[in-house]
Formats: structure tokens, C-alpha cells, sequence
């Protein structure tokens, strides 16, 4: 697995095409692109995936998370989370939050091992490609994480 802070100013086209593969409302190159301008946001990428997140202000976000269908369930997915949180700490960031469609369980169970924990409720906050609306929920942690089944550091 090669997973490393994706450079600036590289062409965001790869992410465009592995986000288009995991969401129906699509993030063009321009989108992601534009994102990784704004102060504080950076992305983690391999060839099969990609984490776009935030830090400012002592928080950071996890704005979005995509692993190819194809490269599911070797770890990516929880890397590249992993690695986003570590480089959002080192960054200032002393907590991390993320929005999860309430249906959107192979991502709610990765949050959850990850130690991220169910904060708030958005009803109806997701549109996109759905007959119904689906509710967001708030998931967040404090920094460092603390994985399921692993102790925090001492001290
Ligand atoms: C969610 C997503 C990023 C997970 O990526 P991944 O690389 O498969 O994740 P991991 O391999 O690190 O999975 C970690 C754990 O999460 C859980 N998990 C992941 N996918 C799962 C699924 N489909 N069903 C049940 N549990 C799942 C498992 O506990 C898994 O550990 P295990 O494989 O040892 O059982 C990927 O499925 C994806 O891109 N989905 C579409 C986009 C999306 O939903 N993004 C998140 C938006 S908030």
C-alpha cells in the first residue's frame, strides 16, 4: 500500500475519476483542486483511493473518503484516515469530525474502529442520488486517535 500527502499543484484528475467511482455527486478535478488551495487542506492519496481533509482553528475535517470498489477491505480506507489525523495533529488540530450518511454502514464501522464517536444528527441532509432524503451524522474523536482495541498513549 502506497499512501503519501499528495503534492500541490499536482494534476487532481486521478482523484476526480476515484471519486466519481465512489459517490453519485461527483467531485470534478477543478472541485478538489480549488480545495487543496484553501489554507489547512490537504489530501492523503494512493492509486486506489484518496482522503481529503481540513485543519483550522484546533479542529480538522475529513471532507471527503473514496477507495475504488476493487480495493475495498485491505485497509486503504483506514490509512488514509489514520494518516490524515496524524498530519492534522501535527498541523494543530486537537479534535477531528467527519459527516457519514446514516446508511453508509462499511464507513460508519471504519469511523467507528477508528474511535470516532456519533455526535449529532443532520436530518435529511443528504440529497444527492437518492429518492429520500438521508440523515448526516456528526462523528468525531479526539486527537491523537485512539483505534478500538488499542490503548492510548501513556502520558
Ligand atoms: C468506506 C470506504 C472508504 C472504506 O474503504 P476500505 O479501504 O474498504 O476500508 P478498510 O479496508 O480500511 O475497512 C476497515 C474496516 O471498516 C469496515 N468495513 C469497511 N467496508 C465494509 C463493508 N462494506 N461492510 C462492512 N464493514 C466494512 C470493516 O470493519 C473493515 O475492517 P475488516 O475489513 O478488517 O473487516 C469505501 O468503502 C468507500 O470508498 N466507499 C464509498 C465512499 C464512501 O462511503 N466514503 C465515506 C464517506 S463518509
Amino acid at each position: 500500500m502506497s499512501i503519501a500527502l499528495f503534492p500541490a499543484g499536482l494534476d487532481t484528475a486521478p482523484l476526480a475519476a476515484i471519486h466519481a467511482q465512489c459517490f453519485p455527486d461527483a467531485w470534478s478535478a477543478k472541485a478538489i483542486a480549488d480545495l487543496l488551495t484553501m489554507p489547512g487542506t490537504f489530501a492523503f492519496a494512493a492509486p486506489e483511493g484518496f482522503a481529503l481533509a481540513r485543519a483550522a482553528g484546533g479542529e480538522a475535517e475529513i471532507l471527503t473518503l473514496a477507495v475504488l470498489p476493487e480495493a475495498r477491505r485491505y485497509g486503504i480506507g483506514s490509512t488514509l484516515v489514520s494518516e490524515a489525523a496524524s498530519h492534522a495533529a501535527k498541523l494543530g488540530a486537537q479534535t477531528l469530525f467527519l459527516e457519514v450518511a446514516a446508511g453508509n454502514l462499511a464507513a460508519r464501522t471504519l469511523y467507528r474502529r477508528l474511535g470516532l464517536t456519533e455526535t449529532a444528527t443532520r436530518k435529511g441532509y443528504y440529497t444527492a442520488g437518492r429518492q429520500t432524503p438521508e440523515d448526516a451524522l456528526i462523528l468525531s474523536s479526539a486527537l491523537p486517535l485512539s483505534p478500538l482495541g488499542k490503548s492510548p498513549p501513556a502520558g
